[in-house]
């Protein structure tokens, strides 16, 4: 395999890029998919995943590397955020990935300050469950993500699809429709969370976690696995029950367990057309989670079907 090309420059890339696309379409005589995995680094088999998606749906496949400051609202989370980038370009290069795209503050984010003055807004959508805890963390987001669409986006005839993971179901249901209000020429793909042996969704942030915390921040997959046989079995959704139970779990520090619509994340009432007067599911919900645990906040979810249980890893 041939190892990737790593470009730190918005020109440098483009130029790879549309080197990339034309040598495909001279080779090939057909017009390439593109695949692109955006990242923020410190990558482990969840971020893998989506590159095996993009390399298995693409012919070209690129990454971003790149810790968005504009997405954290607490300096700490920042400067503490894992960074590994040999490693990460070593990952990717092993997964497939042609070029990876990792510039600095100063690439990204031009001028004295690296701090944009005309930004994208997620709305009303960046306002709530993750939104509300870490306000303005969407809007970081969705400014980052449209600038990486128009950086890396190829020249025709080539075409783009984005991969997402599901871990962050509010982050996809937020970029969809930033690429439908905007006319992003771009077609979102999610891929399914990927778990430990143990059920605990994989993020960066799990390194953070020592032994007690992990114990203690399985409750977290424990609570949503409940949820998901509930609307598996057509039984009221237990949610009261849960956050009880995860109120009283020792090392944990609920933030919210939620069962909302997964487009417009608004949590689902009793007597809605997905929940009945019984709360008893009748639609595809997501139950979204966020708890403390130990130094590092962690969330996850699940999506709840009638009928049919999620697969746990
Ligand atoms: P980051 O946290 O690095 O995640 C990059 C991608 O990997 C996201 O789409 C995320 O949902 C996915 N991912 C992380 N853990 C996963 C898991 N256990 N299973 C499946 N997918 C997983 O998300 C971001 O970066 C940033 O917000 C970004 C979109 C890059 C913008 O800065």
């Amino acid at each position: 395999m041939t190892p990737p090309q790593v470009l730190t420059t918005v020109s440098s890339f483009r130029a790879a890029l549309a080197e990339a696309v034309a040598a495909h379409v001279r080779e090939r005589g057909a017009a390439p998919a593109v695949g692109l995995v955006p990242t923020m680094g410190a990558l482990h088999s969840g971020h893998a995943a989506l590159v095996d998606a993009a390399r298995a749906a693409s012919d070209i496949v690129i990454a971003s590397i790149f810790v968005n400051p504009l997405q954290f609202d607490d300096d700490a989370d920042y400067l503490h955020y894992p960074r590994t980038p040999e490693r990460d370009v070593a990952l990717l290069g092993a997964h497939g990935v042609d070029l990876i795209f990792t510039p600095d503050l100063a690439q990204m984010y031009p001028g004295d300050s690296h701090a944009p003055l005309v930004r994208v807004s997620a709305g009303q959508l960046g306002t709530r469950w993750e939104g509300a805890a870490r306000p303005g963390h969407f809007d970081g987001v969705v400014t980052v993500v449209a600038k990486l669409f128009n950086i890396m986006s190829p020249p025709a005839p080539a075409r783009l699809e984005a991969w997402f993971g599901a871990k962050d179901a509010e982050q996809v249901a937020i970029i969809t429709r930033m690429t439908a209000d905007l006319n992003i020429d771009v077609d979102i793909r999610t891929v399914p969370i990927v778990r430990d042996e143990h059920g605990l969704a994989l993020s960066s942030r799990n390194q953070r976690l020592d032994e007690t915390d992990y114990s203690a921040a399985l409750a977290i997959p424990a609570a949503l696995f409940a949820l998901s046989e509930d609307a598996a079995s057509e039984r009221r959704l237990g949610v009261a029950d849960q956050v009880e139970e995860l109120r009283s779990a020792e090392g944990v520090e609920l933030d919210y367990l939620v069962v909302v619509d997964p487009d417009s994340l608004e949590e689902l009432q009793p007597g809605d057309a997905l929940l009945d007067e019984h709360g008893v599911l009748r639609g595809r919900a997501l139950a979204l989670i966020a708890a403390r645990v130990g130094p590092v906040r962690l969330i996850d979810n699940v999506i709840l079907s009638p009928g049919r249980s999620q697969p746990r890893e």
